[in-house]
């Protein structure tokens, strides 16, 4: 089965939509900042937004989901870093996020994605906000942050190799505690041919830890003209309107939030039944993208948390390998539940 074909049929009994709807249908020759308007995003996550969590992300009400952050190194020397670039055929598009620090590397990655993918990206979008050392020490993700003509430079390399496709950021508030630069490096940004700055309100010294502060992405909003695009603790449907109506973003990403909830978007409150069957279209679809059974594993932990001896079946798929034997679990689900 194709994941189309998994979605068109185990879609909507999970309360999820039977295919994934183009980014802002009907407004495709609209300026980015219009079609954004409004929007829930899924986030780039490292590790977890392959094909079959974009495209569950998506069914569940996504605008546009991103892929994972792609390292432009990878892609120049290498073929694996491609499999993260490519959508599946049942996304109508998809935004690639890429990571680095060599201008020159960055204008080939964004020439040969845009390439590659054609009227099927909506955008690439720049990480300058990973945290992770093994980035940092490179002075790739959060380290830009710290040098911003650098940064601008990138941005420029990326619109020069892919004319015409929106070129975003994404940065955080700034690299350590207390040293805010997101309003000041976001406007640098901008005045290099940013289309969009989505903003995480931590510091990277943070890493996931404490609050994210919102009113950080008011202070980029009153300084830059490009849409702003609000990123952290936005862990709920609840969540998002109150950070599209609370601050000056256009739109808002949803990361930690979507696990096991692709209704994040929506705001629909599935049943437990519902999220069984989400749980099996998700590893459906794993299985139809090719991508490596094993993410079923915290898929598990994350679909039936809450439910009455959730720990039992979380151990149960711990020890799963193939789709047939996390699709037998969730089946004992059902059958213990009644669902
Ligand atoms: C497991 C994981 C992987 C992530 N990978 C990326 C990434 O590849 N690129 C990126 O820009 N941000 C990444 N992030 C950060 C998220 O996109 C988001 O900005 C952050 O988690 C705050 O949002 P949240 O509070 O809704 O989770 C990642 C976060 C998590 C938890």
């Amino acid at each position: 089965m194709t994941a189309g074909e998994v979605l068109a049929s185990f879609g909507p009994v999970a309360g999820l939509a039977p295919r994934v709807e183009p980014f802002a249908a009907g407004e495709k020759d609209r300026p980015l900042a219009e079609r954004l308007a409004g929007a829930l995003l899924m986030a780039p996550m490292a590790g977890v937004s392959d094909a079959a969590y974009r495209v569950m992300a998506r069914a569940g009400g996504a605008a546009l989901a991103y892929s994972e952050m792609v390292s432009c190194a990878g892609l120049h020397y290498g073929e694996k870093s491609w499999e993260l670039v490519d959508p599946n055929p049942a996304e109508p598009e998809i935004a690639v996020q890429l990571f680095g620090s060599k201008p020159e590397l960055f204008r080939e990655s964004a020439e040969r994605v845009a390439a590659r993918l054609g009227e099927r990206l909506a955008l690439l979008d720049i990480n300058m906000a990973c945290p992770v050392p093994k980035v940092t020490r490179k002075g790739e993700g959060s380290a830009l942050l710290e040098d911003p003509a650098l940064a601008a430079q990138i941005v420029r390399a990326c619109r020069e190799g892919a004319p015409g496709v929106p070129v975003t950021v994404k940065i955080r508030r700034g690299r350590y505690a207390r040293q805010e630069v997101a309003p000041e490096f976001a406007r640098a940004m901008e005045a290099a041919g940013a289309a969009a700055v989505a903003v995480h309100g931590r510091f990277a010294t943070q890493m996931y830890h404490g609050e994210a502060d919102w009113g950080v992405i008011d202070r980029v909003a009153d300084a830059v003209g490009v849409p702003v695009i609000a990123s952290g603790d936005v862990l709920s449907h609840e969540a998002a309107e109150r950070a599209l109506a609370q601050t000056g973003a256009t739109a808002v990403m949803v990361a930690r939030g979507t696990y096991g909830n692709p209704w994040v978007f929506s705001g629909h409150e599935p049943s437990a039944g519902e999220k069984i069957a989400a749980f099996e279209c998700h590893v459906r679809l794993l299985e139809a993208t090719g991508a490596h059974l094993k993410r079923a594993r915290s898929l598990a932990g994350w679909y039936f948390k809450g439910m009455p001896d959730a720990a039992r079946w979380r151990n149960a798929a711990m020890s799963c390998v193939t789709a047939e034997e996390f699709l037998a679990v969730a089946a004992e689900v059902r059958a213990a539940l009644g669902a």
